[in-house]
């Protein structure tokens, strides 16, 4: 029975379809190319700093320095949790998986916002510093409890990179750290409609509120063809013996159709610029950390990948050195995922507020391929 989908363009999975105009961020697919408000990514990881970034994706411009001082002091002043989010915190199973953590946390943050309801523009907006001040303190929180430790203070003194290191360790990080991380929380802040940001996207286009859209979000983010690749990439640089072993196993995979986890993008057929400046980050930490082998093997693996499949576009994505850089700065594998959910609160929220201030419905269609006209047959006789 024809309706008005079969005369529609049908576009499995939305390679092909745009959905909107933004002025966030840009990217040049084909040669590699990552603009935040028309900034190059490279710019900014070498000389901004993850709050400036915020500033300039939810303002469109970069802030003087008036302006990034009072942004900075009302992060800070949101960087702690309530008891009630601490007992919350506490009352979750240790053997959690870290994500579901971070997404029920965040959703958790609704039940104790007085503004829930309140559907303005700056209320939305004052939802996402919420949501991105405390979720390191909730990634932090967490860990420590599981691993039996008290929960650490926030210092309001520190930024979001070197509080994020503090609450986690209890000492204060050293500044290759604290930079590395916050030159990380930078390359993951923003990058386009991907699939979490569009989760993201259709949850408030339905006039739903930030928490809803941060939540959708992340429970997107956590998967591995998304951002959960980072802690696959680990893993699997564990699994492998040794350079020896890395031919045999990348070719075991391309022959069995196995995907290399860190490898290949939707929109980047050139190298992704985010790894670009992550293969030289994770060179340099991973020598300092004693783990150059890891950096090594992973180097060899994208040797053997660039030979056989580089031609056909594969090449590292965001996710492939940001482990070797992880792992080297001493994180928990089950922390990757949510630290690129830290950094990326702030896209959601820039996209959340940008598709809240122009709104239109998001609601696709899908061919029907089922059957028509089949009668209802009732239970017993079934
Ligand atoms: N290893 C081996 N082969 C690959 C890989 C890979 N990682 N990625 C793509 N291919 C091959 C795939 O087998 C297919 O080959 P063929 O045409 O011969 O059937 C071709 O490339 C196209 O692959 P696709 O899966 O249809 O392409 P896509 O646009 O749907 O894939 C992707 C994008 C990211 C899902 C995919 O590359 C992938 O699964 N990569 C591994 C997971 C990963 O690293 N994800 C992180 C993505 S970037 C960070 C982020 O967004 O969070």
């Amino acid at each position: 029975m024809p309706d008005a989908t079969t005369t529609m363009h049908l576009d499995k999975g939305l390679d092909n379809t745009v959905i909107g105009e933004s002025t966030k961020s840009f990217i040049d697919g084909q040669q590699g190319v990552l603009e935040y408000v028309g900034i190059d990514i490279d710019d900014l990881a070498r000389h901004s700093t993850f709050e400036e970034v915020v500033f300039l994706l939810w303002n469109d411009r970069l802030p003087t320095s008036e302006e990034l001082a009072a942004f900075e002091s009302e992060l800070r002043a949101e960087y702690g949790l309530s008891d009630y989010m601490l007992q919350a915190l506490a009352a979750i199973p240790a053997d959690a998986s870290p994500m579901h953590v971070v997404r029920t946390m965040v959703s958790t943050l609704a039940l104790e916002d007085p503004d829930c309801n309140d559907q303005s523009y700056e209320s939305e907006r004052r939802k996402a510093v919420r949501a991105l001040a405390k979720t390191p303190a909730i990634i932090a929180g967490f860990d420590r409890i599981r691993r039996g430790l008290e929960v650490v203070e926030e210092r309001s003194d520190l930024n979001m990179a070197s509080n994020f290191l503090w609450m986690l360790n209890g000492e204060m990080p050293g500044e290759a750290s604290a930079r590395a991380i916050d030159v990380c929380l930078i390359l993951h802040a923003d990058h386009g409609i991907n699939a979490s940001t569009f989760a993201a996207m259709v949850t408030i286009a339905t006039q739903s509120d930030m928490y809803s859209s941060l939540t959708s979000a992340i429970g997107t983010l956590r998967g591995p063809l998304h951002g959960g690749a980072n802690e696959r990439v680990m893993h699997m640089l564990q699994s492998i013996g040794g350079i020896d072993e890395v031919e045999p196993f990348v070719m075991d995979c391309l022959t069995n159709k196995k995907k290399i986890m860190g490898f290949g993008h939707r929109v980047y057929k050139a190298l992704d610029p985010r790894a670009k400046y992550l293969k030289t980050f994770a060179e340099r930490i991973a020598e300092e950390t004693g783990n150059r082998d890891l950096f090594v093997l992973s180097t060899t693996i994208q040797d053997v990948m660039d030979r056989e499949v580089g031609a056909k576009g594969i090449h590292p994505n965001v996710d492939f050195y940001s482990a070797t850089t992880y792992f080297s700065l001493g994180l928990a594998i089950d922390l990757f995922t949510p630290v690129f959910a830290m950094s990326r609160n702030a896209g959601w929220a820039a996209h959340t507020l940008e598709q809240h201030q122009d709104n239109r419905l998001i609601r696709p269609r899908c061919q029907y391929t089922g059957e028509h006209g089949a009668s209802y047959v009732p239970i017993d006789q079934r």
